[in-house]
């Protein structure tokens, strides 16, 4: 076999018929196999200088994305919010925040995106609305007791003055999950759960009301031509009656998910219904929510065209996530079991079996994804040397930081897995331009709840979120308009060689590597292929076939011999190299 000394920087050719198919989805939907590119709006391109990014900004890259080789996007929260959790505090489910532009802006986004092959997917934040909310003011100004208080999770307090909280949950941001109200006669009232911060009261879910509600909200986006909808805390909606008492071990996230090790425990051709569940808490996955999510697939079917449904649920073990897929429910859950998997082969090994099998349980195709909006970028995760729990986020003083060289290179390898794998796989802005997570953010600048909420403790996800590069040389990196300083966030004076112009066109940057691989994806069908295992290789590798593209990749530190007969042609490397073996941390794709 004979190694290129590096990749070709030209994508490859995609035949036309090849590119349509891949629209139009044919043999089977085209949510189970697509690539959804994450946009957190406010940081993805601002067109009017405020330092967050809005609307407008996004049309006018979605060339771009379309250059970059995605099948949708996917778009953090922009509808009117006061922004105390970053717009996932939404006061007006059916418009637009004026920081981020107006429905029209919205509807011409949605127009040019879909010109461009581009499927859109709006997030829906259902578990709480933010206290803006008209529905959470007419609460607050209604007794006890009423419908109004009813749409939303009020309590008595406990103890003789019923000051005492009715439970002893605490915030997923930190601090407690009950604030107590004031009474119109300024005496001290009822207590409301928030399983986030204050200013995002829990909906109560058991109230049909509600439940209408959101069939309209649904209704409201489908008409406008949405693809679908990515649904916020999707494993939180319903709490256990009698909201018991209750105190997470040590080692979960804040979301509910622990390690990777503890998430997969299942064995191919399980069933769904696995009754050796982990205990749950009372306020995630609870079994009620199954019923809402019918409710909304059978919304989503008055509806041509195939529209999807994606949940985010921190849900253990893959098993039981599989129960948001069933046939009459989600079409996709983000797998966060894979996310949470270290740089180890052996757990990734574990885990895509897992992956693959729990889903197959219910005929639905697993999702991949490696960063979000919530956690640490994996460009830096995958090389931090102590442990970090989801939403804890890192800062100077966290320990274990990462080296970035290393991190960089992991992830790019990560990645070279990943987008190999059958299923769909979402990507999250800036991941294609190699990103570190931002450590140094000054205190100043942060603005994540749970930095507040746990008194400094937690850095919380601000690093994740700092607004991406596009040119170099220019005060905000091209991510406002011209003469433009402002970001929302500040960002690193070092990121001149991360911006994407300077990558465009450049042998081996991480830019051009995600373009090739998105393009040799579609190429050869990955997204819908096959994995099998090829077996001969050490533990520290992975190595699979998938429709006929062999991928190995090197998660140790030997160099790995590559095989000297069957595949030969290089289709693409991690890293560039220049004899025939995988050093440490690389992964290759061979015809
Ligand atoms: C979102 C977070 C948000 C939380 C509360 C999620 O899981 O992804 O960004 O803070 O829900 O809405």
């Amino acid at each position: 076999m004979t190694i290129e000394t590096s990749p070709d920087p030209e994508t490859p050719e995609v035949p036309e018929t090849e590119a349509v198919s891949t629209l139009i989805g044919t043999g089977g939907e085209w949510w189970r196999s697509a690539v959804i590119y994450q946009i957190y709006p406010r940081s993805f391109s601002d067109s009017d200088g405020d330092g967050i990014g809005d609307l407008p900004g996004i049309t006018t890259r979605l060339d771009s994305l379309a250059e970059l080789g995605i099948d949708a996007i996917w778009l953090s929260p922009f509808m009117t919010s006061p922004q105390h959790d970053a717009g996932y505090d939404v006061a007006d489910y059916c418009d637009v925040d004026p920081i981020f532009g107006t429905l029209a802006d919205f509807d011409l986004m949605l127009e040019k995106a879909h010109a461009l092959g581009i499927r859109v997917i709006v997030d829906l934040v259902p578990n709480h609305t933010s206290w803006d909310h008209a529905w959470f003011k007419e609460a607050l100004a209604a007794a006890p007791g009423s419908p109004e208080r009813d749409r939303y999770m009020f309590r008595d307090g406990k103890g003789p003055n019923g000051d005492e909280m009715p439970n002893n949950w605490e915030s997923v941001f930190g601090g407690p999950m009950w604030e107590r109200v004031t009474n119109p006669d300024g005496t001290p009232g009822q207590w409301y759960l928030h399983i986030f911060d204050k200013s995002q009261p829990d909906l109560n879910w058991e109230n049909p009301w509600v439940r209408e509600r959101f069939h309209d909200i649904l209704r409201f986006w489908l008409d406008r031509g949405v693809d679908g909808f990515r649904v916020d805390v999707a494993h939180g909606m319903i709490k256990e009656a009698g909201l018991p008492d209750y105190t997470p071990p040590a080692d979960a996230g804040s979301m509910g998910g622990g390690t990777a090790d503890a998430l997969v425990g299942l064995e191919p051709g399980i069933d769904a219904d696995a009754s050796a569940d982990p205990p749950t808490p009372p306020y995630w996955a609870q079994d009620g929510v199954h019923d809402i999510f019918r409710g909304w697939h059978s919304v989503l079917e008055e509806y041509e065209g195939e529209r999807v449904l994606c949940a985010e649920a921190w849900v253990e073990p893959l098993t039981k996530l599989a129960r948001w897929v069933r046939p009459d429910e989600m079409q996709q859950a983000f797998n966060f079991t894979y996310l949470s998997a270290g740089w180890d082969a052996a757990e990734l090994r574990t885990v895509i079996d897992g992956s693959i099998a729990a889903f197959a349980t219910v005929g639905a195709p697993s999702t991949w994804v490696l960063s979000n909006h919530d956690v640490v970028r994996h460009a830096s995760r995958l090389a931090l040397e102590a442990e970090n729990l989801q939403g804890a986020g890192i800062g100077p003083n966290s320990p274990g930081l990462p080296d970035p060289v290393v991190g960089l290179r992991r992830a790019r390898a990560a990645t070279s897995i990943m987008l190999a794998l059958p299923g769909s796989a979402y990507v999250y802005q800036g991941e294609e331009l190699g990103l570190p997570e931002v450590i140094d953010l000054p205190d100043s600048a942060r603005q994540d709840p749970t930095w507040f909420r746990t008194d400094h403790e937690k850095y919380g996800r601000d690093g994740c979120r700092v607004p991406i590069p596009w040119e170099a040389g220019s005060p905000t990196y091209g991510f406002g308009p011209a003469g433009s300083t402002a970001s929302w966030l500040p960002q690193p004076g070092d990121w001149d060689e991360l911006a994407r112009a300077s990558q465009e066109g450049v042998a081996d940057s991480t830019l051009e590597l995600y373009k090739r691989a998105l393009a040799l994806r579609s190429l050869h069908g990955l997204g819908t292929g096959t994995l099998e295992w090829i077996p001969g290789y050490g533990p520290e590798v992975i190595a699979f076939r998938n429709n006929g593209v062999t991928v190995i990749a090197n998660l140790g530190q030997t160099p790995v011999e590559l095989p000297a007969e069957g595949p030969g042609e290089v289709l693409l490397t991690s890293e560039p190299l220049n004899e025939p073996a995988l050093p440490a941390d690389t992964a290759i794709w061979l015809l």
